[in-house]
């Protein structure tokens, strides 16, 4: 059987995604933007929002258009570069939609299944949308399509990251070489920022209480304040020890991930946890504030972004198309 092959890439190639489901918090910022920003100027990079997987819940379609544009700013803002990357809506490349397809019907109901993001959203829900089953199918493809070696999530993600890579190594020995097999590249501070208000659940764009969430917009009185009220624990005893005192190892990991400090350096200097809060506030607010000037000049001009995407998308499917004809080939659909 005669089987296409992709010819050997010059170069590594990066790609990551996240949904514009909700305004950008500080652990999208640490666990995944940040790198996002390095890996532009190192890799070939593709970075997408992707806007099909932000469907698979309730959502209203007046909040998804604004979001997704808000999202695309706050990016510029964070310092992605489109001359540097790709930047793109996943919804613009109609390859993404259609090698999830191809995926879905190589992936099983059992893997998809013990997805934990797929169980903790409501398994047992009868009325829980399909799309939201195979969201990972979707996922994959996003990551397969750019012949991805790297993509730069937070620790939620692993998972994830684990099936694409059970998907590929699949498909290549099932229908020949096909698809690079990518790796998480999750960086050691930063990766599972959890809610301040809640310590032990993880900070999240869809949370239902903003108290605990530290939005990467907010301004500088916000955050004091946020930072000020996280729950902690009654012993007042400054120590880092995630396991027994969640929430002031959080602020502590999140001082870590801001200034590129030891814990013990933080922890040596105070000894009153509302000392602490304000050093971390005041060194979030620090790292939060070239972002948010930046943001402010770029909604002066918002056809910037629209100009962006356009251009993101033609990029990416300079890319993503070849890999899809390939899969397809492989798989044995008959070519136009
Ligand atoms: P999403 O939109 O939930 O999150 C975007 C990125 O932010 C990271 N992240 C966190 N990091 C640290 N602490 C937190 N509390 C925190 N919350 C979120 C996520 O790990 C992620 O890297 N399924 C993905 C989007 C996606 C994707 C892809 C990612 C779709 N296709 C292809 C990579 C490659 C998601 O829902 O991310």
């Amino acid at each position: 059987m005669r089987r296409c092959h992709l010819a050997s890439k010059a170069v590594i190639r990066v790609l990551s995604g996240i949904q514009p489901s909700g305004e950008l918090h500080i652990g999208n910022y640490l666990g995944a933007i940040r790198s996002w920003v390095r890996d532009q100027y190192e890799f070939d990079s593709f970075f997408t929002i992707v806007d099909l997987h932000a469907i698979t819940v309730e959502h209203s379609p007046e909040e998804l258009r604004k979001n997704t544009l808000r999202l695309a700013m706050t990016l510029l803002a964070a310092g992605l570069d489109p001359e540097a990357c790709t930047i793109f809506a996943q919804s613009h490349v109609s390859a993404h939609a259609e090698l999830s397809w191809l995926l879905e019907c190589t992936a099983t109901f059992g893997e998809l299944s013990r997805m934990t993001q797929f169980k903790d959203k409501g398994r047992s829900d009868e009325s829980i949308r399909a799309g939201l089953f195979t969201y990972p199918a979707l996922m994959a493809a996003d990551i397969l399509l750019y012949q991805a070696e790297r993509v730069p999530v937070g620790e939620d993600q692993r998972q994830h990251l684990e099936l694409t890579r059970d998907i590929a190594i699949r498909f290549n020995a099932k229908y020949g070489q096909t698809f690079t097999i990518p790796q998480a590249t999750i960086p050691p501070l930063g990766s599972r920022v959890m809610d301040l208000a809640h310590p032990a659940k993880k900070m999240s764009k869809s949370s239902q209480s903003t108290a605990g969430t530290i939005f990467i917009l907010d301004p500088p009185e916000t955050i004091a304040k946020k930072v000020s009220r996280a729950v902690t624990d009654t012993e007042n005893v400054v120590r880092f020890d995630p396991e027994n005192k969640p929430g002031i190892s959080n602020l502590i990991e999140l001082w870590c991930a801001a200034t590129g400090n030891e814990p013990s350096q933080l922890v040596s200097q105070h000894r009153m946890y509302g000392e602490l809060k304000k050093t971390v506030a005041d060194a979030l607010i620090a790292l939060l504030e070239p972002l948010q000037r930046r943001y402010q000049e770029l909604q002066k001009d918002p056809g910037e972004v629209s100009r962006m995407l356009k251009l993101g998308a033609e990029k990416a499917k300079f890319v993503a198309e070849p890999t899809l004809e390939l899969a397809k080939a492989n798989m044995g659909l008959v070519a136009p």
